[in-house]
């Protein structure tokens, strides 16, 4: 996570804001609803706030920047707007109603009523773990399908179009584009006519391709023009010209679109859906650091197995019935898991997961002799928004149950960067890495370089800890110790580290670095004993005995003596820091004792501290610490994941749920506000930390008990 120089709530009304809206919201109108959301850079959302139909506002990339995105429908000759607020000046058309909106953890459903004829609008954002090709595929489907509402027939054509806005953060910047106009897709591609390999303007990348593709079924049509242009053509005729603008220009300049229309013909009951996709591929995607300050072009995962953008929007779009019916049962999979906690707590899920995922992009390495070398797979996840950091360890501990959940191989995968960096020798401290990128607010490039001068943002026993805990849990999940064989040396140095500072952790940053460096943190101390217990377990696997024995006896002392230092001389509960006494500290990182069943922390400790929780929320939920009234959505759940009674666990829920749903906010799912008045943190939107919304599923916390040995 990054430093932040000061952190700044928004100010907003102390009112309890009810959102207005005239539809239905299914399970609640969240602050802003994932559109397209499959990596750091296919990422648009369409923002809530009090309310916005799909025709209200427009598509924005996470950071609220326009992502143009518009969509007409004709019925019977009439022209309705269902997507985006395009003017079109000189023609007129109707807007369609918008009757309900719906997310799942893997859609968002609209469905608008444009006069005689109802259409949904279904945008999947395919969640494919077990599938590493699909999964790397960084696209978006978009399928509009029209249904009668008056038992008569009615003529439908739907045309959608993109600008040029999904290629950057600038849009004064030259771009260029081309067309695919027969075969069996039709294909528009955009690109910046001045590339900027790894670069970024705005938190867009500045290098790369979008595309907007549709099946080139019969009565499809295509146009690339000045936006008033081909809308105002489609809207006056149902149709496209099948004519291509070659003035290439700026992004803003007479506002190039990219149109696709069908013609559904008569439609009666409901019709199939047509589909659009939408991606965006860029290539290398990151560079890494290897042995030696050596420098390594890594890809996107697909590559592999398509070669060219036709390959894989061919089999992209060919797929959407079957990704449809796999996101069905996963969306179905994941309302039963979380269901069994809550309704508020299935929803939160659901908002969750794309946002999480979408932080991620899986890759490999070339071959020396250039072949894709699909043996070789690193998973980057980007910090986002609270900075562009990569690999950050305090980040990917909060959203590792996501991972543990779908599919925990992604987890080793998160981790083998980090590991592998580290093991290089080329990171000089005794501590683990903070993160695998380059520090924050220095540069505007999307990099995996690691830290060779040691001078990361230092979070000594958080991160060390961090690594050593998440290495047992994708160990006790899957049976799989090569890692904890490999890495030994490193697990070994970080518990050494572990065992010299976490009792008593001196003054330092742990994960919530905005609240300041502090010394001896009591939830930070938790971490640290955790760690060297995990240790202790990590040896027994690998059947090292003396080794477990003397980790495990260190940590048991540890927990005894931590006890006595962080009992508050003012109440039952625990301190913010161990020795000070009178303040009360959250300690959400005994998460880690409960996923891993070390069982350190006694039961009284769970009881007091549930205790205090209860007897201490605000409007919004309970304060991170004594220091300040502001809280986060992970830390929320990691302890609603402990608490001992149902009361507190739905309470904590329930605060989440209620802050990114009381209509304040309209920006992906922010992560850290004050319980207060609900407002957000500037700069904590979006981030992956939200896969830690899955730490109450169970399967989470199901694994196999490896033998020493194994
Ligand atoms: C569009 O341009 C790209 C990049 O120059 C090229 O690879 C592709 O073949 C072109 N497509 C068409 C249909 O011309
Ligand atoms: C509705 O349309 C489909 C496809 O055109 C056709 O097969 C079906 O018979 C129609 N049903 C009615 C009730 O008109
Ligand atoms: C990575 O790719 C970029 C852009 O193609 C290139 O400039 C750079 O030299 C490559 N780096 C390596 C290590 O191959
Ligand atoms: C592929 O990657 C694996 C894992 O990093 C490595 O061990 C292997 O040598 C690589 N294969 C080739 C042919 O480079
Ligand atoms: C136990 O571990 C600590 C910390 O790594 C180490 O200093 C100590 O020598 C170990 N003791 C034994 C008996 O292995
Ligand atoms: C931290 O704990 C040590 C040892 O108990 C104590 O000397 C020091 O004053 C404490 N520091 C703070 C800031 O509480
Ligand atoms: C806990 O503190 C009490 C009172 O200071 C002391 O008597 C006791 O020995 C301490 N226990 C441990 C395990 O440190």
């Amino acid at each position: 996570m990054r430093l932040l120089k000061t952190l700044s709530l928004l100010v907003c009304p102390l009112a309890t804001l009810v959102s207005a809206i005239s539809w239905t919201a299914t399970p609640f109108n969240p602050s802003s609803i994932p559109l397209a959301v499959r990596t750091p850079y296919l990422s648009a959302w369409l923002p809530q706030g009090q309310g916005a139909a799909l025709n209200d506002a427009w598509a924005t990339f996470w950071t609220g920047m326009i992502v143009g995105w518009a969509g007409f429908a004709k019925v019977d000759s009439v022209p309705y707007l269902f997507l985006g607020t395009p003017s079109v000046p000189a023609v007129t058309f109707n807007k369609a109603v918008q009757k309900s909106s719906q997310f799942t953890s893997t859609q968002s459903i609209f469905v608008l009523s444009a006069g005689p004829v109802d259409l949904t609008v279904t945008f999947l954002s395919p969640v494919e773990p077990n599938d590493l090709v699909k999964q790397s595929i960084p696209f978006s489907y978009m399928a509009v399908s029209a249904a009668s509402t008056d038992e008569s027939t009615h003529s439908v054509q739907i045309y959608s179009d993109i600008s040029a806005e999904w290629v950057s953060g600038d849009n004064s910047l030259l771009v260029d584009w081309n067309s695919t106009t027969s075969g069996a897709i039709l294909t528009h591609q955009v690109q910046l006519q001045t590339p900027n390999v790894f670069g970024e303007v705005n938190d867009h990348t500045q290098y790369g391709f979008a595309f907007y593709s549709t099946p080139n079924t019969v009565g499809a049509t295509f146009q690339t023009g000045p936006d008033v242009t081909v809308r105002a053509q489609f809207v006056n005729n149902g149709k496209l010209a099948n004519t291509q603008d070659t003035n290439f220009r700026a992004i803003s300049d007479n506002w190039p679109v990219f149109g696709l229309a069908h013609d559904l013909g008569t439609i009666n009951s409901s019709s199939d859906p047509v589909v659009f996709s939408v991606g965006h591929i860029r290539d290398p995607a990151i560079e890494y650091i290897v042995a030696d300050g050596g420098l390594q072009n890594r890809s996107l995962y697909f590559l592999s197995e398509f070669p060219t953008s036709a390959d894989v929007i061919l089999s992209f779009l060919d797929d959407f019935g079957a990704a449809l019916t796999r996101a069905n049962a996963f969306d179905a999979q994941v309302q039963t898991d979380a269901g069994k906690i809550s309704a508020d707590y299935a929803a939160v899920v659901a908002l969750s997961i794309r946002q999480a995922l979408g932080a991620t992009e899986l890759t490999i390495s070339k071959t020396p002799s250039g072949a894709f070398n699909t043996s070789d797979v690193i998973l980057f996840m980007k910090e986002i928004s609270s900075d562009g950091n990569v690999n950050t360890v305090d980040v990917i501990f909060p959203s590792w149950p996501i991972f543990l959940y779908t599919n925990p191989m992604l987890g080793k995968f998160l981790l083998e960067g980090l590991f592998r960096y580290q093991a290089s020798g080329q990171y000089p401290n005794a501590w683990s890495v903070h993160d695998l990128g380059q520090s924050p607010f220095e540069i505007d490039r999307y990099f995996a370089l690691g830290h060779n001068d040691g001078a990361d943002e230092a979070m000594p026993v958080e991160e060390s800890g961090n690594m050593v805990i998440m290495a047992l849990s994708y160990a006790q999940k899957t049976r799989d110790i090569s890692h904890l064989q490999t890495y030994h040396a490193l697990l070994t140095q970080w518990t050494g580290f572990l065992v010299s500072d976490s009792l008593i952790p001196a003054n330092q940053i742990s994960t919530d670095d905005f609240a300041g460096a502090l010394a001896n943190q009591t939830n930070l101390a938790i971490k640290g004993i955790v760690g060297i217990g995990a240790m202790a377990e990590i040896e027994s696997l690998l059947g090292n005995t003396a080794q477990s024995q003397n980790y495990s006896s260190i940590a048991s002392s540890y927990v005894t003596q931590w006890q006595n230092l962080s009992a508050s001389t003012t109440g039952p509960h625990l301190t913010l820091s161990v020795s000070v006494g009178v303040r009360f500290g959250s300690t959400f990182f005994l998460f880690g004792d409960k996923l891993l069943k070390l069982n350190l922390f006694p039961a009284s400790v769970y009881d007091e501290q549930t205790a205090w929780y209860q007897t201490h929320a605000n409007a919004f939920g309970v304060p991170l610490d004594t220091r300040h009234t502001y809280t986060k959505t992970d830390w929320q759940i990691f302890t609603a994941s402990w608490a001992t009674t149902t009361a507190v666990r739905d309470l904590l829920i329930g605060a989440v749920k209620k802050w990114v749903s009381d209509g304040q906010n309209n920006g992906p799912f922010g992560d850290l506000y004050d319980t207060v008045t609900g407002a957000i943190a500037v700069g904590f939107r979006a981030r992956p930390v939200v896969g830690g919304h899955l730490a109450l599923v169970r399967s989470i916390y199901l694994f196999i008990r490896v033998s020493p040995g194994f």
